[in-house]
């Protein structure tokens, strides 16, 4: 850690749920803020802190240190049920989350109840769903582009909020005098409640930056599920890459030091798409009960696969990731000998084999064998602790990608990871 500059981001190599929350809570240590700048409570950051486990949706993970100041950027689409939701039950656990360690950005769109109902009935009738968390977040961003979404300082003001909830009504062809009323209640009851954490984040984030502190910007999503760059139109609806850490917080990208591109020594994806590498049912179901792969959010069983590694090259560069954190190598334990995608038969690489899949063509990968990985977890303390297949994977990810691996985790709470080039 010790080497990170100033503005580190951490971001998600693959489809999401690579273990950002895990990276981000051991460095949020190292720093003075912590952001979350786009996604909303469509994210699940899972933590285990000794032996209690929680996720996180929308609050960045720094929350569950004392001191830490947390920050929610203008890129993200808030639900303020949710939040306050989320807030209430940390407060149970005895994580305490007021206005002196969360602020949040004015400029955030706010995700109605409108959203959700869209969203939801969007997917059910859709001939190709996409599969989304059904949480608003592609309606809330869609009335934000269209220019008539709502922002967290409009439920502040009655006047400016009649106008904009007609307008979104109107839009969305479902206008009528008492769901305008109904809306208007909600967000005025929401607005007064979540007045005291409204700031200029960037503002904030600039005026640290300044004085020399350190800021994580913490990731949700991942680079494939990126609207612009990922497995279109099977993503979300905001840009998930290391570049909009700056547009998301309000800062300009001159800040961005670092970038940490989380990925997990296998591949998975919750909802529909391509997945060159996915696995057959039985190898999937093995690294699901092994690997707890279930959607944090959802509950929905992920789809599994093997480390793709020309994915994995794409998502470096549109990230310009400066260090790569290995997550989960504990879960290869008693997995059999370890398939890894080094390539494709028919596709010189992602780009190319995205493409075939929107020809509806077949992607064939290529494939080499790592040996199978034994136990290790507890007394790994430096690289040659590792088993040799995890070495062989960290070397094929360098040979791959041309960064190196900083860090490695082996198990989940904190403690079980490797700092190694640092
Ligand atoms: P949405 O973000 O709810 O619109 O969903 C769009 C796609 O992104 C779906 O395939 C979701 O499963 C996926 N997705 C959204 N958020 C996450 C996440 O935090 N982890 C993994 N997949 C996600
Ligand atoms: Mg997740």
């Amino acid at each position: 850690m010790i080497n990170l500059g100033q503005g580190v981001v951490v971001v998600g190599g693959q489809w999401g749920d690579e273990g950002k929350g895990r990276v981000v809570d051991v460095m949020a240590r190292y720093a003075d803020a912590i952001v979350r700048f786009q996604g909303g409570n469509n994210a699940g950051h899972s933590l285990k802190i000794g032996d209690l486990s929680l996720v996180l949706h929308l609050l960045p993970c720094g929350i569950v240190r004392k001191d830490k100041l947390c920050l929610i950027g203008a890129g993200v689409v808030l639900d303020p049920e949710a939040l306050l939701k989320e807030i209430a039950e940390l407060d149970l656990l005895g994580f305490h989350v007021g206005p002196h360690n969360l602020q949040i950005a004015k400029n955030a769109h706010v995700i109605l109840p409108v959203h959700k109902l869209i969203d939801h009935k969007r997917e059910e009738v859709a001939k190709n769903p996409i599969g989304t968390t059904k949480r608003g977040i592609g309606p809330c961003y869609e009335d934000k582009i269209s220019r008539f979404g709502i922002r967290v300082m409009d439920l502040l003001c009655e006047k400016i909020l009649i106008e904009r909830i007609k307008n979104i009504l109107i839009e969305r062809h479902s206008y009528s005098e008492s769901s305008l009323k109904e809306i208007l209640s909600w967000s005025l009851s929401f607005g007064q409640k979540l007045k005291p954490y409204l700031s200029d984040v960037g503002e904030i984030i600039h005026e640290l930056l300044i004085k020399g502190k350190r800021v994580m910007f913490e990731g949700a999503q991942g680079s494939l599920l990126d609207v612009d760059h990922g497995t279109y139109p099977y993503v979300t609806s905001s840009n998930c890459l290391a570049g909009e850490a700056a547009l998301g917080s309000g800062i300009g990208p001159k800040w961005l030091s670092d970038v940490i591109l989380v990925t997990k020594p296998y591949c998975t994806r919750v909802g529909e798409g391509p997945f060159f590498t996915e696995a057959d049912e039985e190898t999937q179901n093995k690294w699901r009960q092994k690997g707890g792969e279930f959607g944090a959010t959802t509950g929905r069983p992920r789809r599994c696969g093997f480390l793709d590694l020309p994915l994995l090259k794409y998502a470096a560069r549109l990230n310009g990731a400066t260090s790569i954190a290995l997550t989960k190598t504990d879960i290869l334990t008693g997995m059999g000998k370890i398939k890894v995608g080094v390539g494709y038969d028919n596709a010189t690489n992602f780009l190319d084999a995205m493409s075939l899949f929107g020809q509806k063509q077949k992607v064939y990968p290529k494939y080499i064998e790592l040996e199978e990985v034994p136990s290790f977890s507890p007394s790994v303390k430096n690289l040659n602790d590792l088993p040799f297949t995890v070495r062989k994977l960290c070397d094929l990810i360098e040979d791959f990608t041309l960064v190196k691996v900083n860090f490695v985790s082996f198990g989940a709470k904190r403690g079980d990871e490797l700092w190694l080039n640092l």
